[in-house]
């Protein structure tokens, strides 16, 4: 079992991509740290063995959890079913929207504002994939082609590694705007002049609702210590605390 094996060699490998501010983040000493390393954290501590992070490139979390590289990804990872189909997914422990950011002077309060500009995603998250739905069209659940409010506008996707990336060419102008989940936005906006961020909503008024889980490979009996842990920190207050510890990331 993945439990036992992990008890055998010690260690507990957590994957994450730490440039995502609360969940994950480089300290000054450039130490991955946040919200989802404190939880990795308590999983280590349950299962009595040491955190190990390794922080790679968000797009090769899932792959790494699904080859048995990793133990655990935890990077403010939405549960979705297209990652259902890779790896196993615990419990939900936060939830979280799009958020748009622009600068200060620029009047967006919609997606459909973002009618020809460029727009910053990092690459292989649920942002990327709205976007690049919305300018090249998407599909609805029973798989038929829809347009995207974006097709035909000109409307272009720039990806980046990272959001802080994307954020450092929406500050030199190269892009118009970045797409990226609410609470790391809110740092972003936080940490440099200039910039404000909104809601990502439709014309309509929907918005994307996303939920955030730890993944683990499929059939895996860490599933079990992981929703434990979870729920042992939710009924304390643990994450609300955690959050409160990082809520300067
Ligand atoms: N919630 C979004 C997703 O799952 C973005 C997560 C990005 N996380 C990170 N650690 N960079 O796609």
């Amino acid at each position: 079992s993945a439990v036992e094996a992990i008890k055998a060699k010690g260690e507990l490998v957590m994957y994450t991509n730490a440039t995502f501010p609360p969940f994950e983040y480089l300290s000054d000493t450039s130490e991955a740290v946040g919200v989802d390393v404190d939880i990795a954290q308590a999983i280590a501590d349950e299962l009595g063995v040491e955190l190990k992070v390794e922080n790679v490139d968000f797009d090769s979390i899932v792959p790494s959890i699904q080859s048995g590289k990793g133990d655990i990804g935890a990077a403010g990872m939405t549960v979705t079913p297209e990652r259902q189909k890779e790896v196993d997914f615990s419990d939900t422990y936060a939830t979280s929207i799009q958020y748009i950011i622009v600068p200060e002077d620029v009047e967006v309060s919609k997606v459909e504002d973002l009618a020809g500009k460029a727009i910053g995603v990092q690459t292989g998250t649920t942002g990327d994939t709205l976007i690049a739905g919305e300018i090249n069209g998407k599909e609805d659940e029973e798989g038929n082609k829809v347009e995207g409010v974006l097709q035909g506008t000109d409307a272009e996707e720039v990806q980046y590694k990272s959001a802080l990336e994307a954020t450092q060419d929406l500050l030199n102008g190269r892009i118009d705007a970045v797409v990226i989940d609410k609470m790391p936005a809110e740092s972003i906006v936080a940490k440099n002049d200039g910039l404000k961020c909104v809601e990502l909503v439709y014309a309509d008024g929907s918005k994307t609702e996303e939920s955030y889980g730890i993944c683990v490979a499929k059939g895996s009996d860490l599933t079990e210590v992981v929703n434990k842990v979870i729920k042992d920190l939710q009924d304390s207050g643990k994450i609300d605390e955690f959050m409160v510890d990082h809520s300067n990331a």
